[in-house]
């Protein structure tokens, strides 16, 4: 399932036949390096998870870390974090200039619901993840988290989880919700997989957060101590951060427990959090 994951992320469309240009190399090197591959895992175990085979769903899964990958482009821009190493390598704009790493974001997220519109599924289920998917980058989603996280709000606990929910939780809740749809489920467990997607998002930039003040940049494959001015729980916590997280984990569990799962193999969605920092390849 990871290596189909992965093997889909390296291929280039056919469908584009335009020459090569720096966009493109922009594009390859952001994907060619993938990370972890947690989201789009998400969206396939849930999908096992309902009961139904991953494959069809794995353009959508593709379309889920294409969007990630974009956000993380974005995300180390001179004018956001300014990092100049991302997944074991330099950052895209380090290698092709600003200008190319911005228009390579924006390529990115038009391919992403590329991949939404060309799925293997029904055509319901293609207008519905799009609409997923566009929600949990929009203002209300990733974009307006990283708006607020800029702008240092949150100096509550509660401040935090809500700037966390927005610009983390919301791509994980759509991983989530477009894995059930993707299964053909709509209703109340649609919207049941996109909270405890977003919880788990949540618990998901903690983790991140401290890793960031605690972790090497050689284990995590890309620049810490970068978020020290910025409103995280361990800013506001500091090392009991930690307990809170793992707190977090269990209560996580516990919501995980509780779904109407037809099939026990739904676990491995929870084997994710085993450790979500440690680099696949
Ligand atoms: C990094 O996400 C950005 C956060 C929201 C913390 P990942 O840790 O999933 O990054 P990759 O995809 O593995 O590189
Ligand atoms: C980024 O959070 C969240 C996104 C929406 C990309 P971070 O700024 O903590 O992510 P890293 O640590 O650079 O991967
Ligand atoms: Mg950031
Ligand atoms: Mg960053
Ligand atoms: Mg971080």
């Amino acid at each position: 399932m990871t290596e189909a994951l992965r093997k889909s992320l390296a291929h280039e469309p056919t469908t584009d036949q335009q020459p090569d240009c720096l966009v493109r190399r922009a594009i390859r090197h952001s994907l060619g390096a993938p990370g972890k591959l947690v989201r789009g895992q998400l969206v396939l175990l849930t999908v096992n998870a309902w009961g139904c085979p991953w494959r069809p769903a794995l353009e959508f899964a593709r379309a889920v870390e294409i969007v990630h990958a974009s956000s993380l482009v974005i995300d180390d821009l001179p004018a956001m974090d300014n990092a100049a190493l991302r997944r074991g390598t330099a950052t895209v704009h380090r290698v092709h200039g600003e200008a190319t790493a911005i228009l390579a974001a924006v390529a990115m997220l038009a391919q992403a619901f590329e991949a939404i519109a060309g799925a293997d599924v029904s055509a319901e289920a293609r207008v519905m993840a799009t609409e997923a998917l566009s929600r949990s980058v929009g203002p209300g989603g990733m974009t307006g988290g990283q708006q607020l996280d800029l702008a240092g709000v949150g100096n509550t606990k509660e401040e935090i989880a809500t700037v966390h929910g927005m610009k983390t939780g919301a791509l994980f809740a759509a991983a989530a919700e477009i894995g059930t749809i993707a299964a053909g489920i709509d209703g109340p467990r649609r919207w049941l997989m996109s909270d405890f997607g977003k919880l788990l998002g949540k618990a998901f930039q903690e983790f991140d957060d401290l890793a960031d003040r605690y972790g090497s940049t050689e284990s995590m494959g890309k620049d810490t101590g970068k978020d020290e001015d910025k409103a995280t729980m361990v800013a506001v916590m500091g090392g009991k951060a930690a307990d809170g997280l793992r707190n977090r984990y269990a209560l996580l569990e516990i919501d995980l427990l509780a779904l109407p799962w037809p099939n026990d193999e739904a676990m491995p969605v929870f084997a994710l959090l085993g450790n979500p920092l440690v680099r696949a390849n």
